[in-house]
């Protein structure tokens, strides 16, 4: 098959080229060189030998060229992570949505009715907690008076009583909590009523943490594994926010290349509109072990748990990879273990 990989040349996606490339089909990677993500000389798709056009999601032009022949999308382009300020709002959602609303509108008109779209459990907001009193309820976002007297905690919104974090599925309400969310909610809805419009299959993957060689280094568009891999490089000890005790399912690249791999072979049955998954290991670990178990891989200082805290931060979020496995056939193999050691070694993406 004909496979558009959008965002191909990125931490992600230079990988989902390689898979589906090593199974056979016929891989188109489509990459702007964005310069969030790209600041030094693209190594695309570098273990295999693919075209790659130099491309942007919102030039219709450029989509409707990279669509011929293809039969089915994997759409990875976007801008991540946490930004720098609000004049980065107008970039965000330009790539983000009006990208994929460019997209949708291409492949529409070329008759495409297959869809993998990378998502993100950012889509969540704070993930799933109870109360002892009052069961299953939704914090507020954490108050900032809160997060400075180190009360890091979400709490519950009617009795104030500390909350059991629990599994979040993909019926959970979506709650963006930062720009970044709020322009992953809408690729997802956008694109659910593409699907439902024109008869379509999408799958939609909420990638949880995913870190990995190739990771982007230290910038504002980074994950805490890349950042602390940068520090750790030059001698640093990471920084690590809050407590150390946020909870957050950590994957690696390759088990996410994997997923969309499984994603494209459910593209293909009859239309049966939007469906979402977690991507996860379903295995969570605190951002303090992952800085502790890095800083060890790395022989280098430990880490420093700072009590510093980001607005718009959620605490904990711990995903259910229960419906990937059901319906994809999709579970982790690289263990946490497995994945922080050869993080240690890997290059980074200068
Ligand atoms: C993700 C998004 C973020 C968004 C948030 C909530 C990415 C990279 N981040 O954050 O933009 O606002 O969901 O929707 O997509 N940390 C440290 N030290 C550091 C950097 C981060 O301890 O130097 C902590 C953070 O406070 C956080 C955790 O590491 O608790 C993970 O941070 P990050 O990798 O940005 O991912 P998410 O919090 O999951």
């Amino acid at each position: 098959m004909r496979v558009l990989v959008t965002g191909g040349a990125g931490f992600i996606g230079a990988p989902v080229v390689a898979l589906l490339t090593a199974a056979g089909h016929d891989v188109v990677a489509f990459d702007v060189l964005h310069p969030a993500a790209h600041r030094g000389p693209h190594d695309a798709a570098s273990d295999v030998d693919v075209p790659l056009v130099r491309g942007d999601v919102r030039d219709p032009g450029a989509v409707a060229a990279a669509l011929r022949g293809v039969d089915v999308v994997v759409h990875q382009a976007a801008m991540v992570g946490m930004g720098t300020d609000m004049a980065d709002v107008p970039e965000y959602v330009g790539c983000n949505d009006l990208g994929t609303a460019v997209l949708l509108a291409g492949m529409a008109r070329a008759g495409l009715r297959r869809l993998v779209l990378a998502s993100s459990m950012v889509v969540y907001g704070e993930g799933t907690y109870a109360c002892p009193a009052h069961g299953a309820v939704r914090p507020a976002p954490r108050a900032v008076d809160d997060l400075a007297a180190g009360r890091f905690e979400p709490t519950c919104p009617r009795c104030a009583a500390p909350l059991l974090p629990g599994l979040v599925d993909e019926d959970a309400p979506l709650e963006p909590r930062s720009v970044y969310a709020a322009t992953k909610v809408a690729q997802e809805h956008l694109t659910a009523a593409w699907a439902a419009t024109v008869g379509a299959n999408a799958v939609a993957l909420r990638y949880h943490n995913v870190y990995g060689p190739r990771m982007p280094r230290d910038t504002p568009y980074s994950g805490v594994a890349a950042i602390f891999r940068s520090a750790l490089e030059h001698g640093v000890a990471p920084r690590v926010f809050e407590d150390g005790g946020q909870r957050r399912d950590f994957i690696h690249v390759h088990d996410v290349a994997m997923a969309n791999a499984a994603a494209l072979d459910a593209t293909g049955g009859p239309p049966v509109g939007f469906r979402a998954y977690n991507v996860a290991s379903g295995r969570p670990h605190t951002v303090g072990e992952l800085a502790a178990t890095l800083a060890t891989a790395c022989g280098g200082p430990p880490p420093v748990v700072t009590g510093e805290f980001r607005a718009g931060d959620v605490r904990h979020v711990v995903a259910s990879p229960e419906r990937a496995r059901r319906e994809l056939g999709f579970t982790a193999t690289v263990s946490f273990e497995e994945g922080v050691a050869a993080l240690s070694r890997a290059p980074l993406r200068v």
